[in-house]
């Protein structure tokens, strides 16, 4: 239950001052926005204890037991005995509003910020893609003024690397310095799209480890799907299922495999964005056990559903579920995938929240190549994750927080602001109540698309209110949010969860040149004559 106490308004106070006379009294303390949230089981990546929580203005002032701040009047009062009180997710992937192949993905920084406050998400990182000879610069201001005065809550943005130049080296160290970007994605698919080759590969993953940025790559092999999607056509193959036969899991997994092959030469953080097939999470974890500075982030859909869906007879049913990388065709591959992801191989559970209707989709009816790829999640996926992970036993509660929140928070370095809660954190807090259940539907959901592709699924683990900076934004069904109040959060480079390692390697691991008396015997003088 709430309780509200004497409403918290800012009272502003004017006077004029002339210089000489009496000075103005002073400013009377302004009335703080305060909020307890008591009989709670704190639940940070770490540890667990049974704990009230006080926050003033958007800010984790105690964390202990009994806490009673004074005075009571004006102070919001959660209850969550026999709740669990965790950081507020963070959603590594979203793609709201983006204007991709030919559709704009129907949850905008409103509707998707809005439906990830409702499933227990405090802050999403959206990408910023600018076209192929497009300035980064212009692409990252253009997203910003779109998410700005919609956001309901925190956000940031990586941007995308999707050419190569000294122009595109300058954006990318400008966007570092002064507008707090620590992370770029580089696709190697989407073929004359947003596709780089190799040698702008390790260009880009140069500049990244040089600037002490996270390199996030879009894995798969964009030539291959190129020549496999020509043959399907060719054999009357133009239905969703073309989608997934034409970005088979080799696809995916040889470029996991370049991808950590480049980063690794050049001592560059990898980060391989919506790991979607066994093969592709096999590359990441052979390369963490050989000691590689690499995450894998998979996401809720491919944790939650199958690409079983792409040979569904309901073409509608079937489009819905096209993505890149697709779902997997293999069904016992979320399971495998939560098993990784609860043992420490993969790290961070995002979304890939990029929606498009039926109409949307319905651009690809005669040709699988022109459905807009993606589907939601950015609601759903702390629930997912609880009932295919916690619920079914592979990981605990302090796990579900690591992949949901914290781990993001470090690898992006955001941490401890975000993804603990802990005194001097923001009051990004989620009462979650592992007990209860709900059924998700795109007829409840509060997403603006008209499918989810979770229809059906019975959740254990219900977030009961989300607070947002502080602010009490959703509770048991109600929102209390305005466009606009979430803040754009300035990420610093080299990450100390990511870096330390890097710059150790950096200084003890480079070759060294063996120590020997130059070679003074006799050189070849015969000439080489063309035959
Ligand atoms: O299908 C997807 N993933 N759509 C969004 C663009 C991307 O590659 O992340
Ligand atoms: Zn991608
Ligand atoms: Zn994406």
């Amino acid at each position: 239950m709430m309780a509200q106490g004497n409403s918290c308004r800012k009272i502003v106070f004017m006077w004029s001052f002339d210089y000489g006379q009496t000075p103005p009294p002073p400013e009377p303390p302004m009335p703080k926005q305060r909020l307890l949230i008591k009989g709670g089981r704190v639940v940070n990546d770490d540890q667990s204890v049974e704990a009230d929580v006080y926050v003033e203005e958007g800010v984790v002032q105690e964390v202990g037991p009994n806490l009673n701040p004074k005075p009571p009047n004006g102070l919001t009062v959660l209850d969550a005995t026999n709740k669990l009180v965790i950081p507020g997710g963070i959603d590594t992937h979203t793609h709201l509003q983006f204007p991709f192949m030919g559709a704009t993905s129907k949850d905008d920084f409103y509707t998707g910020t809005k439906a990830a406050v409702a499933g227990g998400t405090t802050m999403i990182i959206d990408f910023a893609i600018p076209q192929k000879g497009c300035s980064l610069i212009e692409a990252f201001n253009k997203w910003k003024s779109w998410a700005d005065p919609k956001v309901c809550c925190d956000y940031a943005l990586h941007v995308a690397v999707t050419w190569w130049s000294d122009k595109v080296k300058e954006e990318m160290k400008s966007l570092v310095q002064d507008k707090g970007v620590n992370s770029f994605k580089m696709f190697m698919a989407y073929k004359d799209l947003y596709m780089l080759c190799d040698e702008e590969l390790y260009a880009a993953l140069s500049c990244c480890k040089e600037l002490g940025t996270i390199a996030q790559v879009h894995a798969e092999n964009g030539e291959l799907i190129a020549q496999n999607t020509k043959k399907l056509l060719a054999m009357g193959i133009t239905g969703p299922e073309g989608h997934a036969l034409s970005h088979n899991e080799d696809v995916e997994a040889e470029a996991t495999h370049r991808a950590i092959t480049i980063a690794n030469t050049i001592n560059c953080p990898l980060y391989v964005v919506h790991v979607m097939s066994k093969s592709s999470a096999r590359m990441i974890t052979n390369a963490r056990n050989e000691g590689k500075v690499v995450y894998g982030e998979p996401i809720a859909a491919g944790l939650g559903t199958d690409g079983t869906n792409y040979w569904n007879e309901n073409w509608a049913h079937a489009a819905a579920h096209v993505m890149s990388p697709p779902l997997s065709p293999d069904p016992s591959t979320p399971d495998f995938l939560m098993n990784l992801l609860a043992n420490d191989d993969l790290s961070v559970v995002g979304t890939d929240n990029c929606t498009f209707d039926t109409c949307q989709k319905a651009l690809g009816k005669d040709d699988f190549t022109k459905i807009p790829n993606g589907l939601n999640g950015v609601e759903d996926r702390m629930s997912v994750v609880w009932e295919k992970g916690v619920y079914s036993g592979k990981m605990d509660e302090n796990r579900f927080v690591a992949v949901t929140s914290t781990n993001a928070a470090k690898i992006f370095n955001l941490y401890p602001k975000k993804g603990r809660i802990a005194v001097g954190s923001d009051a990004d807090i989620v009462i979650w109540d592992p007990e209860a259940t709900r059924t998700i539907s795109a007829k409840t959901h509060h997403q603006a698309n008209n499918f989810n592709v979770f229809e059906g699924m019975v959740c254990h683990g219900v977030p009961v209110a989300t607070i947002s900076r502080g602010k009490v934004v959703y509770h048991d069904g109600v929102f209390n949010v305005t466009a606009g109040q979430g803040k754009y959060v300035s990420r610093p480079p080299f990450p100390p969860y990511v870096y330390e390692r890097v710059k150790q390697r950096e200084e003890v691991c480079q070759p060294i040149p063996v120590k020997r008396e130059p070679y003074a015997g006799m050189v070849s003088a015969t000439p080489v004559t063309p035959t």
